[in-house]
């Protein structure tokens, strides 16, 4: 037999540890359960029912706010964007500097443009759109800032960091009163730019785009993006930090999140003893993003560090449950929301390897897939240090419990969510060994991690009882393990005994949880080699294809999106500067 172990460090699945009595209740009425199948099935409702309904037609009545923030907090006296130590305040007025012409939009998301800035489509063509979305020009009501945040990266602190290449522009509120903080990225340099030119090329832009929009697409908590625009602009690149500088070209994405708070936000005051605008960062991230808890509670930073760990857990098991890598989970890179923010040498992992790990240059293996989990538990220790000025002792002891259950909330919906990839009802004794089996049998016939369980949806019992597996690439790598059939007698025993449950209900239900189609590191590769010679045909297909990344389609087909990667794939290596 092999050994399991590697498989339960990884997922933490050990079924013995599950509670039925949280699964119960899951599958009945909890909210965080059904988010994840109804984010993906009811895509089409919601669009649907947008189109209903009319759009601002022209700029001229857009407008953002900057109001709350300012009133919330000092603001850095100094002004200029020179590389400075900052002190006392949260922000920095920061005008962006616009990117050198030609300019070309080069890709937007008409969810995010209709659906969040309440604007029609067709106004993204205009000049005014261009310009406002470059950063050359200032929307009504923007005062544009640079964050001031710390943050600890690959382990140690590195103090002051910042929004290096980015600008907040304001605060939108859309008809359904949602507030969107807009920013920036690649719009020149800040006081934070640190020895950056506050630049962003094509490469990392397209790829931030394209994988923010898909993550959404697949329910995963994330930033949006509005829009891409490219330059002519040259900017120098050592891509693979090898000393190899190319010429590439600037770009700029317009990205929206309900807040840019991370926790590095509260660790840069924490670390400088600046305690007062501690406690008011941390009373201003509650009152706006943190309803349920009340401000005059007097745990209710207690209340927010349990909120966020259970969060944190949950986002990270979603990254497991769809095979994605961060690449760099510094403190400064997790937000205090738990949605996936700051995308650079992300990946999607193909064949099922724990160690995967995106960025080519992490030798060490820091941020591999693998190890997400234990990199979100350091960080949410930062947080608790971040935190411990403004705990009581017992609060702090509160804190340390609340942490150790990090890795049961983790565990737990882990295996939620993997029960769900493999279609499974209700709780059985066996269900973690089934998991860990079939991760186990994916680790050692190199499987493809998403189009095993898409295959898995996609294929009939009687199919798979039948071993009838052709066309079905995925499953006729991971049949060549001696313990296959071991697996599948035992997998089809568990989906038998669900109780009314058709085979078509089953693969319905599997489906959409399980993508036929993710932003594959190739993919991307291919649609930025032609965006850099100004082709935007395979960033538009790409995203218009992973906006429904639970539907076959024909254009993805042909494009072989759903098709064992080609031979060149697996020469490549992640862009990381970006
Ligand atoms: C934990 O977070 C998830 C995801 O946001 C949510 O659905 C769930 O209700 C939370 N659980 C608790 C106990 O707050
Ligand atoms: C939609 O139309 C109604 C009436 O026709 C108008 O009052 C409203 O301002 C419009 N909303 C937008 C966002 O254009
Ligand atoms: C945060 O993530 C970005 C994008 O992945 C990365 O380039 C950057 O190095 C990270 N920030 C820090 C300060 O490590
Ligand atoms: C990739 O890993 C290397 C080595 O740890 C690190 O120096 C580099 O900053 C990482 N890349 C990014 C974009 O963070």
């Amino acid at each position: 037999m092999f050994n399991i172990h590697s498989v339960l460090v990884y997922f933490l699945v050990a079924s013995s540890n599950v509670k039925p009595v949280i699964l119960e209740f899951c599958q009945s009425a909890d909210r965080g359960c059904h988010t994840y199948h109804d984010s993906a099935s009811s895509h089409t409702p919601t669009t649907l029912q947008l189109t209903l309904t009319n759009y601002s037609h022209a700029l001229d009545h857009f407008s953002v706010s900057c109001m709350k923030l300012l009133e919330a907090f000092p603001v850095d006296q100094v002004d200029g964007n020179f590389v400075r130590a900052v002190r006392n305040c949260v922000f920095s007025k920061s005008i962006p500097t616009p990117l050198k012409g030609p300019l070309r939009l080069a890709a937007v998301s008409k969810d995010v443009i209709e659906g969040i800035l309440d604007l029609d489509a067709a106004v993204t063509q205009s000049e005014d759109f261009l310009l406002y979305v470059s950063g050359a020009r200032l929307m009504p009501g923007s005062v544009p800032l640079a964050h001031r945040y710390g943050g600890h990266q690959f382990g140690y602190w590195a103090g002051q960091l910042g929004d290096g290449r980015a600008h907040f522009l304001g605060q939108y509120t859309n008809r359904k009163g949602e507030i969107w903080d807009l920013q920036l990225k690649g719009s020149g340099k800040t006081p934070y730019s640190r020895s950056g030119d506050g630049r962003a090329v094509i490469r990392s832009s397209v790829r931030e785009f394209l994988c923010s929009e898909a993550m959404h697409s697949l329910g995963v908590p994330t930033s949006r993006a509005a829009s891409l625009v490219v330059s002519k602009e040259p900017v120098l690149r050592d891509q693979f930090y090898n000393g190899n500088v190319k010429t590439e070209r600037g770009a700029v994405v317009l990205r929206l999140a309900k807040s840019w708070f991370r926790i590095g936000s509260l660790e840069i005051l924490s670390r400088t003893g600046e305690i007062d605008l501690l406690r008011k960062l941390l009373n201003f991230v509650i009152e706006e993003h943190f309803p349920s808890i009340s401000s005059d509670d007097p745990d209710k930073y207690l209340v927010l560090y349990a909120t966020i760990v259970n969060e944190t857990a949950h986002l990270i098991a979603s990254w497991m449950s769809v095979g994605f890598a961060h690449g760099v989970c510094n403190t400064d890179n997790f937000s205090l929301l738990s949605i996936t923010i700051d995308y650079g040498p992300f990946g999607f992992m193909e064949s099922y390897d724990p160690n995967f790990v995106p960025n080519t240059s992490d030798d060490e293996g820091r941020y591999s897939i693998g190890a997400q989990a234990n990199v979100g538990l350091f960080n949410l220790e930062k947080l608790l240090e971040a935190l411990s000025p403004v705990f009581t002792p017992k609060q702090q002891q509160g804190a340390q419990h609340i942490l150790k259950g990090y890795a049961d909330i983790y565990q737990m919906r882990c295996h939620q969510m993997f029960k769900a990839k493999l279609g499974l009802l209700g709780e059985e004794e066996d269900d973690g060994y089934l998991i860990a089996f079939l991760l186990k049998m994916m680790e050692d016939t190199q499987s493809d991690f998403t189009m095993t369980f898409r295959q898995l949806s996609e294929a009939s019992a009687q199919q798979l009882r039948d071993r009838d597996f052709t066309q079905m690439w995925a499953l006729d790598d991971l049949s060549s393990h001696k313990l296959f059939s071991r697996w599948l007698s035992m997998y089809l025993l568990r989906l038998g005994s669900q109780e009314n449950d058709r085979d078509v209900d089953r693969q319905q239900r599997m489906k959409n949880v399980n993508p036929r189609y993710v932003l594959r590191n190739w993919m991307a590769e291919s649609a930025v080699r032609k965006a850099e010679v100004d082709d935007f045909s395979e960033v538009e297909l790409l995203h218009r294809v992973l906006s429904v990344p639970f539907v076959t389609q024909e254009t993805a087909e042909e494009a072989g999106y759903a098709a064992r990667p080609p031979s060149w794939a697996k020469r490549l290596k992640v862009s990381c500067s970006s």
